[in-house]
């Protein structure tokens, strides 16, 4: 989703500008610009499209100074148009804004600014925020950027200039993450830390309400009454090469490609062998309230979503705990009747989520306990949550998904055995757990060797226009991930079904041009799994089978067969999985789409 960059120091802050878009590209956008303090008032380059783009029209027409603001735009009120990318100026080209999130009552502002006289030039919720800025006598840049937010109702990670205070960058948050950078006599603004860390790893997470002055002496937070606040400068833990291709031709290659080493980050630490157990200090619980937990709610979205399903039948098995997992845009606007020893459990990738965040918000309301199961260190949903467990499965770039799900199904294993050693599980099959959870990393990669397999069937399959894909059980929410994927960034159409559901539907689809995706391994559900082949196939279906080595060979049943290793089955979703994010990635490939880019679509998705 919009990203937002911005420099003040001694340097050019066109390249460092544009170097930052290109490092917020990944969160999704379709259009981009830079607004440059040029000594003769604040100068706009602007474009539809990618940053390539934009970079090659800065050069064209360069724009010198050292400081600026920029921005990538997901569309969401009118076009991803030339006029309606950001900054957005006021009537006079005074004031400079670029903005993340959305201005709910723009339609109002607008008419009630239109009435005062100002010209509006686009489509977008943010230009109200120009003018209302311009709008406001305050002193100080901060001080009218403080008057015009009091007239916003929605979310904002603002960052602005204005030509009359031309050594000045003010920032705004409430509802949409942005950051301080701390550099060597040199600050910068942005919506996620990638956009800094080549010049800093120091950055400063701003709180809600929080309003932030830089200049190039330093910098000051205040809040809406103009009271100093003190933030600490927390230190990024990612490395540059983490945000590099590393030899890869895509960011979901390398991330599928890195998942034996981010199962085995999730894991470091702490798995307990001999004890049985996990060491989750971080979950803030102790071992009565572990004991006294009555339900568990878990709150997402997308794949987060998927691992939250699998998440369920864990937690269930290992601790017996009913668990009921909710799509954290339709909880948060339901009525919630959570009983008393409700734990909520918000799991998200990018902690930044929307529907997410409101929704671990919501179930606090309800009363709940609520620890977030997050990669990205620092995040909204890891800072207000009461405890937690962080992937550490390092930055995921790639649009798709990929390692943060198998991680975070290592991290809600991890969940479950602590639950269920304090209270009905005993040590021995904890210990079992525990070793299984220990070998999932050698065989995560067991089955990246079945990459030249895949590419195989890719080529067969690319040019179908669906697919169906089945699984049961714990292997169901994998069907639906696989669907998922190859959905996401080849835009074909896929479902994700329970294998036994699709009689009760889909199976009206199936003839000779259907390939269907069966996730069958060796399981207690394995020969219900191989009925519903037995029924794909009768029909003419093309079956392509995720099955575990040493089952019976399926190739009188089956086209392909691809084999994984036997994991524990409340497990095998970390293993059954790499298949399908194999054969999503090649068939996009093939079909020559954006693979890191995917038409649309957004890594974090800051709106609900
Ligand atoms: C977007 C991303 C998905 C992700 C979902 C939830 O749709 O494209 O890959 O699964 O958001 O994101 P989160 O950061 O909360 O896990």
């Amino acid at each position: 989703m919009c990203g937002i960059i911005g420099y003040i120091g001694p340097r050019d802050a066109a390249p460092i500008l544009l170097e930052g878009l290109r490092r917020l590209e990944y969160r999704g956008y379709d259009s981009a610009g830079i607004a440059i303090q040029t000594g003769r008032g604040i100068v706009i380059r602007k474009l539809g499209g990618r940053v390539e783009r934009l970079a090659a029209h800065v050069s064209n027409m360069p724009v010198h100074g050292s400081t600026g603001i920029a921005h990538t735009r997901w569309a969401t009120h009118g076009a991803p148009t030339e006029r309606n990318a950001h900054p957005h100026l006021d009537c006079r080209g005074l004031v400079a804004v670029v903005h993340n999130g959305i201005v709910e009552n723009a339609e109002a502002l607008r008419t009630a600014l239109q009435r005062k006289g100002h010209a509006f030039y686009t489509e977008t919720d943010t230009e109200t925020l120009a003018h209302l800025i311009e709008d406001e006598p305050g002193e100080t840049l901060e001080a009218r950027v403080i008057a015009a937010l009091e007239h916003v109702e929605g979310t904002y990670g603002l960052a602005v200039l204005s030509a009359s205070e031309p050594d000045k960058i003010v920032v705004a948050r409430r509802g949409s993450p942005v950051l301080l950078g701390v550099g060597d006599g040199e600050y910068f603004v942005a919506s996620d830390a990638s956009a800094v860390i080549e010049h800093t790893r120091s950055v400063v997470y701003l709180n809600e309400g929080d309003i932030a002055v830089l200049t190039p002496e330093g910098y000051h937070i205040v809040d809406r009454e103009s009271r100093v606040q003190h933030r600490v400068v927390d230190d990024v833990a990612w490395d540059l090469e983490e945000l590099g291709l590393g030899g890869y031709p895509h960011f979901m290659l390398k991330e599928i490609s890195e998942q034996p080493e981010t199962v085995r980050s999730t894991l470091r630490g702490r798995l307990l062998l001999s004890e049985g157990d996990a060491r989750l200090n971080g979950l803030n619980l102790t071992p009565e309230d572990c004991a006294d937990i009555k339900r568990i709610v878990i709150l997402a979205c997308g794949t987060s979503w998927h691992a939250g399903l699998v998440g369920r039948d864990i937690i269930e098995e290992l601790a017996r705990i009913p668990v009921n997992v909710e799509y954290a845009s339709e909880y948060r606007y339901r009525t919630h009747l959570e009983m008393p020893g409700t734990l909520a459990i918000a799991i998200s990738q990018s902690g930044e989520t929307a529907d997410t965040l409101e929704a671990m918000r919501a179930a606090v309301t309800a009363g709940c306990r609520v620890i977030g199961i997050v990669n990205v260190v620092g995040s909204t949903i890891a800072r207000e949550a009461q405890g937690g467990i962080y992937l550490h499965a390092g930055p995921e770039i790639g649009v798709a998904s990929t390692k943060a799900f198998t991680s975070q199904i290592a991290a809600l294993a991890l969940l479950g055995l602590h639950l269920g050693r304090r209270r009905s599980l005993s040590q021995a099959a904890g210990q079992g757990i525990a070793r299984r959870l220990a070998q999932l990393p050698d065989l995560v990669r067991c089955v990246l060797a079945l990459d030249e397999q895949v590419r195989d069937i890719a080529a067969e399959y690319a040019d179908s226009p669906n697919f169906l894909y089945l699984g049961r059980g714990v292997n169901f929410p994998v069907a639906l991930e696989g669907a998922l994927k190859l959905k996401e960034i080849s835009y074909i159409h896929a479902e994700g079904y329970p294998a036994a559901e699709m009689k009760h539907g889909p199976i009206a689809l199936i003839n000779e041009d259907m390939p269907v995706v069966c996730v069958a391994p060796k399981d207690a559900l394995y020969q219900k799994v191989l009925t519903n082949m037995q029924e794909v196939k009768a029909r003419g279906g093309r079956l392509i089978a995720i099955t575990t080595e040493g089952n019976g060979d399926l190739s009188g049943l089956v086209r392909h067969q691809l084999r994984v290793p036997a994991a524990a089955t409340i497990l095998s979703p970390v293993v059954t999985v790499i298949p399908l994010q194999l054969l999503a990635y090649h068939i996009a490939v093939l079909r020559g789409c954006d693979v890191d880019r995917p038409r649309n679509l957004a890594k974090s998705v800051t709106v609900e």
